[in-house]
């Protein structure tokens, strides 16, 4: 294919959509090895493994040879290509078809896949118009008209080759989930028949799969897409489009329910701040998804014991994730009921009244850890207490934490020590913040650190603010990192990898190499941690030097008032012993 540059968006997205480990794991045998992966490098001529390859950086680095890169820069070493023949490689690999620029297709060319879904979307919600008994049997069910277009719903014909009929070439049908080609005989059948259709879109509103409900007594109530290029089910949510949609600003909160039907009867009795996971457990991801539409998450399960493990699962997810920023709430429902049918008895304003009931974490954690033990004796108490540890350990250092931590001393007697929580970091997390950041850590050395976390972590560019003290401090190399979180807040989803691709040639990328993998040993509630303090400390550096700054200016001229506000205040925050 001839024709103009190609458009670095397209180069992104594809990198969003490759794995790396996939492409390397195709060409050298991998073994994993921690978080990452390893294997012999194939650039050297080694007997111990030093190649390594990160999936959530979506890097290699190789120690014996020093080089790394993303999969585009593998590709290149490895099967010694230049770089656009290892864009076409990447993207033949997805189905993708790579676009030029000022070429016949401006737009980013539509993936193969992509298109595939939507024909078939469209082809399903024919369908329904034409089927009477799916008709029916959503009307039995209560589902609008308007709701059934709002969240574009369908029906799959209880036949083996309709949808197969309506696709002239099945190749991107098949890559998509949709149609599934039998070993034996070559031929290619609907994957999903005689079944109501929800389609799943992502963040953009494309359909990147769909979930279908069968009509019959289909023991499989229910059926997803496979995962595929486009759709991995711990990585999506059902109806969040939707619930973007809904409203111009941002969303006071987001209940997450379990099913399709929960979220779209909710949705149509007005309550249309609702996702489903998709038959799965919720997972970090999802969280993280949720946390960029929203600061407030409401998770809603059945009253069951069924319904309280899959919220302490739920739990455990968001602990690392909440702080007085990002809040988490538990509501349970009465015995018999899912939200769908639950909303259909009480309507919305009952429905409501119970989203503001919501148990806060806290009480929702402690109350299970009570179930467990007898608070009347000593040994229930201690008890207590160490299980109530290793959650407290997974929590950021935040308000909410330090709230946690006294309720916790105050039922169990003990000390505030006893969680592992140093006393002077608690209910003053600012000023721990501010405080004067270890003697021997050279800045440098931090800068390097936070780099390193955040390629590997590109969600805690989240943390971040007040950009530009930072990129004023003149700190060595701050602009390496402030450019970085700046490319992260601008495309929320992107990985270590992409930010590498988007450096590529400059000395910023050979810069992003140099850094070398994370130590293994850290877990992802130390990187958090470790992320964290190498922020703080930076940001005390880029005061001080505002400071310094201030006062030279001072000897030399009169200072504005404005100035002179932001000096006071300045020097307000830092403590005095270490101010220089
Ligand atoms: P439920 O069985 O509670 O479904 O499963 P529901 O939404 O109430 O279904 P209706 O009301 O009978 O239509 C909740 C969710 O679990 C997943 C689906 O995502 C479903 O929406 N699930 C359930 C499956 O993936 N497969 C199944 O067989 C059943
Ligand atoms: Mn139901």
């Amino acid at each position: 294919m001839a024709g103009g540059r190609i458009p670095q968006s397209f180069v992104l997205d594809l990198l969003s959509r490759a794995d790396i480990v996939e492409v390397i794991g195709s060409r050298l045998e991998l073994k994993r090895a921690g978080r990452e992966f390893k294997a012999l490098s194939p650039f050297s001529n080694e007997k111990s493994p030093s190649f390594f390859v990160s999936p959530t950086k979506q890097f290699y680095h190789c120690f014996s040879s020093g080089k790394s890169g993303n999969a585009i820069g593998f590709l290149m070493e490895y099967d010694r290509l230049t770089f656009v023949e290892a864009v076409e490689e990447l993207a033949g690999r997805l189905g993708i078809e790579v676009p030029r620029e000022g070429g016949q297709f401006e737009r980013l060319v539509l993936d193969g896949p992509l298109d595939a879904l939507a024909a078939a979307q469209r082809f399903f919600s024919e369908q329904l118009r034409k089927h009477q008994p799916a008709i029916d049997y959503l009307k039995k069910r209560g589902v609008s008209g308007e709701t059934a277009k709002t969240f574009g719903m369908g029906f799959a014909p209880d036949s083996w080759d309709a949808l197969s009929h309506f696709f002239d070439d099945p190749k991107h049908a098949i890559d998509a989930g949709l149609l599934k080609k039998k070993e034996e005989t070559g031929r290619v059948f609907d994957v999903f028949r005689n079944r109501v259709m929800f389609p799943i879109r992502d963040a953009r509103g494309r359909v990147i799969a769909f979930g279908g409900r069968t009509l019959a007594d289909d023991p499989a109530k229910y059926l997803n897409s496979p995962e595929t290029a486009l759709f991995h089910k711990g990585r999506n949510l059902f109806g969040l489009y939707e619930a973007k949609q809904s409203r111009k600003s941002a969303l006071p909160h987001l209940i997450v329910v379990e099913g399709y039907m929960d979220t779209v009867m909710l949705a149509q009795h007005g309550i249309r701040e609702v996702v489903a996971t998709l038959g799965t457990a919720t997972t970090r991801e999802h969280l993280t998804l949720l946390f960029k539409s929203t600061s407030k998450v409401v998770f809603c399960f059945d009253g069951d014991r069924a319904g309280h493990s899959a919220a302490w699962r739920a739990l455990e997810q968001a602990l690392p994730e909440v702080d007085e920023k990002r809040e988490c709430v538990f509501m349970f429902l009465p015995d018999g009921h899912d939200p769908d049918s639950l909303v259909q008895e009480i309507g919305e304003e009952a429905f409501r009244k119970r989203v503001d009931e919501a148990l806060s974490l806290s009480t929702f954690l402690l109350g299970e850890l009570n179930k467990q033990t007898n608070l009347a004796t000593l040994d229930g108490r201690a008890k207590l207490a160490g299980l109530a540890k290793p959650h407290v350990a997974k929590m950021k250092d935040s308000p909410l934490r330090s709230l946690l931590v006294d309720e916790l001393s105050r039922i169990t007697r003990l000390r505030r020590e006893e969680f592992g929580v140093a006393v002077s970091s608690d209910s003053e997390a600012p000023a721990r913040a501010l405080s004067a950041p270890p003697l021997d850590a050279g800045s440098v050395r931090v800068l390097k650190l936070a780099l390193q976390y955040l390629v590997e972590r590109p969600d805690l560019a989240d943390q971040v603010s007040e950009l530009e003290l930072l990129a004023e401090s003149g700190l060595p190399g701050i602009s390496m990192l402030v450019e970085a979180v700046e490319f992260f807040h601008e495309n929320p989803s992107a990985h270590g990898g992409q930010l590498h691709e988007h450096w590529r040639g400059t000395p910023k990328a050979a810069a992003l190499e140099r850094l070398g993998p994370l130590s293994a040993a850290l877990d992802d509630a130390a990187i958090e941690r470790e992320f964290t303090d190498a922020i703080n400390h930076l940001r005390h550096k880029a005061m001080q030097s505002r400071i310094d700054w201030f006062k030279a200016e001072s000897a030399v001229r009169e200072l504005g008032s404005a100035e002179l506000a932001e000096w006071q205040a300045l020097q307000a925050l830092l403590p005095r012993r270490s101010q220089r």
